[in-house]
């Protein structure tokens, strides 16, 4: 979920509107705000996006310049306009946004019932805004006070904000679990889940930390407490990198082409001052900082959900391939209830685009309970996942908008592999001359991947071919058996159409019952060690009369023969071909989704930052 805020001399609506838009991408199920004016608290929300908001805003009275604002990823409660947040108190004096899930909230809801609280919609947050209200008039507390004393009896997760009736300076804030920010200006205050929202305003924001409660108030410094002993802790101002034009469309229909399109550039940008190929060198400093704990690692876990997890997949091969360190791959969420054996000398690398995954933040918690040494790859600096971490690696690849991850996977494969191609050189499990080797050619990366993207008007006419079909299956092996699954997570996750990835060798055993005239099979038969074995999976693709889409190596006459369709990629080591081979597929998802009219950059049900279980 997505929340915004603003008390200054601006008018608050227009800012909340815009920020909201910003911020889609973490949910979009439903969306409101509430202005509080001299009178009251104007709150106005409904189900859809915020442009439905908008209408529905149209002709309302929402002057004011202090206000908080919403964008939903439906969790208790299905998205209506009911569940949808603002909530107010059952007085209507307090008005709350929340992001996060109150774990405690049915005994808290049998508390208030009993006190003769009654609820309008089946979210945890009106309980949660019920039991500060029942707390502050219970004891006749301040807001902040009433929030803090609340907030010691609620188990959960969350980012709050509050406004209250008749105030028109004040709004309280409290994190734990889900990020908040806030951005200070010239007698102004802008709070949201990032700093997006606001960066065109103020570049000095102020990033909530756990446990931590706020209160911003017009005229006065910004305010933090501890939310468990109510100590003064001094704001720690961050500068903000990030520029406006980073976080627009730039000129493309929509953010994820523009992201694919982007991938030389952030490749390049991760690689960075890192990849010294002239020097023959690789500069990391959390891996210097780190070496000896890689080097002597017994183990390397790689923890991550969705396409990161993905990333963490085609690392696992190249650690193995180049560092020779035994590596396991764990899906977060599954890890972290498994009472995983961890040892100190386990190296837990979590990989996360946003840095606020709940699972993955969840996961690295635990194994650093257990005292593993924690390695975060994050994309957004700043974030939850990225402090949590000993130590780490940004990926550097800019905001990514785009629900469908596309240039942070890249940016995510290339940083794990200057990982893991140093730790390899420390080791001496990699030879001087096989080192230089591998980094001169993962500096030609960006230039093929430039290359690559000509494939599009390749990619355009095979959607055109294969958009109204319901199934598809990617199949690849090695380094680009994670292709495979990421080719056919984008798929079903833009076009809504079905697909299976598979490591090609095993689709005898299952999924070749699926196949018939009507099933495209995308294989990606690069040529590797198990090339001739591809091919023979190709012809028992053909033997049922699938539709072969072939990604290829240039010049592979075989493969043609046999394909209905080949994609060719520019030669590389085998080790640095998913950099390559994922952007036919990035591409080919795209067209296909666009073709069948669907919203690319807000596909149904999904939400960018997934922020709770
Ligand atoms: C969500 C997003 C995916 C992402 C996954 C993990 O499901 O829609 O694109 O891969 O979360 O997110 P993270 O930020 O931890 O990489």
């Amino acid at each position: 979920c997505g929340i915004v805020g603003y008390v200054g001399s601006q008018e608050a609506y227009p800012i909340l509107i815009k920020g909201l838009k910003r911020l889609e991408y973490r949910g979009y199920d439903s969306a409101g705000v509430a202005i509080v004016d001299e009178d009251d608290i104007n709150l106005i929300k409904c189900k859809g996006k915020v442009a439905d908001l908008e209408n529905k805003a149209n002709g309302q009275n929402l002057k004011g310049t202090l206000g908080i604002g919403h964008t939903r990823w439906a969790t208790h409660g299905p998205p209506n306009d009911v569940n949808s947040h603002p909530h107010y108190s059952q007085s209507k004096n307090l008005a709350i946004i929340h992001n996060g899930i109150i774990e405690n909230y049915d005994a808290l809801k049998k508390e208030l019932v009993n006190q003769g609280y009654r609820f309008e919609s089946e979210t945890d947050t009106e309980v949660l805004i019920n039991f500060i209200e029942m707390v502050r008039e219970a004891e006749d507390l301040k807001l902040e006070d009433a929030v803090r004393v609340a907030l010691n009896q609620v188990v959960g997760a969350y980012a709050i904000a509050i406004v209250e009736r008749g105030n028109t300076d004040k709004i309280v804030l409290a994190k734990k679990g889900s990020p908040l920010v806030v951005g200070i200006g010239d007698d102004e205050f802008f709070i949201a889940s990032d700093a997006t929202p606001f960066v065109e305003y103020t570049k000095n924001a102020v990033y909530l930390e756990d446990e931590e409660m706020a209160v911003i108030e017009r005229g006065k410094k910004l305010e933090i407490k501890s939310i468990t002993d109510n100590k003064s802790i001094d704001p720690y101002i961050h500068e903000l990198q990030m520029h406006l034009e980073e976080i627009e469309k730039g000129g493309y229909d929509h953010f994820m082409l523009k992201e694919i399109f982007e991938q030389p550039r952030s490749i390049r940008d991760t690689l960075r001052g890192r990849l010294l190929p002239d020097e023959g060198i690789i500069s990391m400093s959390g891996v210097k900082e780190y070496g000896a704990k890689f080097e002597n690692a017994s183990r390397i876990l790689f923890v991550a959900c969705g396409t990161s997890w993905h990333a963490g997949l085609v690392a696992e091969y190249m650690f193995e391939e180049f560092a020779r360190i035994p590596v396991e791959v764990e899906y977060a969420s599954e890890f972290r209830y498994r009472n995983p054996i961890i040892t100190e000398d386990d190296v837990v690398i979590a990989i996360s685009q946003s840095g606020e995954t709940a699972d993955t933040l969840a996961a690295i918690e635990l194994a650093k309970k257990k005292g593993a040494t924690i390695f975060g790859i994050c994309n957004v600096v700043g974030s939850s996942i990225a402090r949590a971490s000993h130590a780490g690696a940004y990926t550097h690849a800019g905001p990514e908008i785009g629900v469908a991850s596309t240039k942070a996977f890249t940016a995510q494969v290339a940083v794990l592999a200057l990982i893991a191609l140093e730790i390899g050189r420390r080791k001496g499990a990699l030879t001087e001359s096989r080192f230089r080797s591998l980094i001169s050619e993962l500096d030609q990366i960006p230039k093929k991947v430039e290359q690559m993207l000509e494939s599009e008007d390749m990619t355009v006419s095979i959607a055109e071919m294969y958009k109204d079909v319901s199934n598809f299956l990617y199949l690849g092996r090695g380094y680009n058996f994670p292709v495979a699954l990421e080719g056919a997570l984008k798929l079903k996750e833009i076009s809504y159409i079905h697909a299976e990835g598979y490591p090609a060798a095993e689709m005898k055993h299952g999924p070749i019952a699926l196949i018939d005239e009507n099933m495209p099979v995308v294989v990606i038969a690069t040529k590797n060690g198990q090339y001739e074995k591809v091919v023979s999976n190709i012809q028992e693709i053909k033997a049922r009369n699938g539709k072969i889409i072939a990604v290829v190596n240039e010049g592979d006459e075989t493969i043609r023969e046999m394909a209905d369709h080949v994609i060719e990629i520019p030669d590389t080591d085998e080790a640095f071909t998913p950099l390559i081979t994922t952007i036919p597929l990035q591409l080919l998802s795209y067209h296909i989704a666009v073709m069948r009219g669907c919203n690319v950059d807000q596909p149904r049900n999904l939400a960018k930052s997934v922020t709770v279980e």
